[in-house]
């Protein structure tokens, strides 16, 4: 499979350098929160035994797996992915649960090219990134065969996502953050307005698009509050600014105690639960 460097450098660097090593060390913390929309997704899916299924942006290969034992043996899942630390982390773990029907590549989702022949386009938070997403789409369209399905789950506004509203709004008067990106720009918000999603993958070539609204309540970050608030202020969406503006130790603990005191009132018995909201997004290839 080949891909061309050019598309998504910045993504390129961030998932390899900054963000992707961050991501596998905390790899577990991270499945466990966002597990039930990756089973939403999944479910959307409807993944059936044989079925050959891409997994697109894989990362740390959670839904790979998932999508692995869904369709068998006689199934086979490739994962993609920019982050070769992830990529290397999801293939330790295929190999650490004996896993033989999937496989994991590096390759840019927008420009490699792939092959034709998938039942099942899948992607859990991995499709927000494209710089541009209508040749991405147009690109994941053409590797499904006719009739073939698309489903993934992407963030709605970081306004009806508290568990990364309180925590920026908390380090804000501490540390200056950069201004929010423009609507649609890529990031993890990137596909928060679902007109414009809809919009993308009927240009490239998808029909029946659905979009439905899940909200739910996610365990985030480690069980004990304190590592909740580290985990939140290094993984949350301030952490790249946190990083650049190379905080004294003191400011640093400033930081993670305000932190801490906004997500308290979250606090239930079995860790940090903070409402979220993402949807699930559904879509066709036509039949030809
Ligand atoms: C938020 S992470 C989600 C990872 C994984 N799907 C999960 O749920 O754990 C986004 C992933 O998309 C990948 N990604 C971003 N842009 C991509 C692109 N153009 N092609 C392939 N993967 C991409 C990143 O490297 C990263 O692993």
């Amino acid at each position: 499979m080949t891909s061309t460097p050019v598309a998504n450098a910045a993504m390129h660097h961030y998932w390899n350098e900054v963000s992707g090593p961050r991501w596998v060390r905390v790899q577990d913390v991270i499945d466990r929160q966002i597990a039930p929309l990756g089973e939403r997704a999944l479910a959307a899916a409807q993944l059936s035994p044989g079925e050959r299924v891409l997994d697109v942006g894989c990362g740390c290969g959670q839904t790979t797996l998932r999508a692995a034992a869904h369709v068998g043996e006689a199934g086979e899942v490739l994962g993609i992915d920019l982050s070769a630390p992830m990529l290397a982390r999801a293939r330790e773990r295929a190999r650490e649960m004996g896993v033989t029907n999937v496989r994991f590549e590096q390759a840019d989702a927008q420009t490699a090219s792939l092959p034709q022949h998938f039942d099942v386009l899948f992607s859990r938070f991995g499709v927000m990134f494209f710089d541009a997403p209508e040749a991405a789409f147009t690109n994941l369209r053409r590797a499904l065969r006719s009739g073939g399905r698309l489903a993934f789950v992407c963030w709605q506004a970081l306004t009806r996502n508290p568990w990364m509203l309180v925590p920026l709004t908390a380090v804000a008067p501490l540390v200056p953050l950069p201004a929010p990106p423009p609507p649609g720009a890529p990031g993890p918000f990137g596909f928060a307005d679902a007109a414009r999603v809809t919009r993308i993958l009927e240009e490239a070539g998808f029909v029946d698009v659905g979009v439905e609204s899940v909200e739910e309540t996610l365990l985030v970050g480690p069980p004990d509050v304190n590592d909740a608030a580290r985990f939140l202020v290094a993984m949350g969406p301030a952490a790249a600014a946190l990083a650049d503006a190379a905080l004294t130790p003191e400011k640093q603990s400033q930081v993670e105690q305000a932190v801490r005191q906004a997500i308290e009132p979250y606090l239930t018995p079995d860790g940090v639960r903070m409402p979220s909201a993402s949807w699930i997004v559904t879509a066709l290839s036509p039949q030809e």
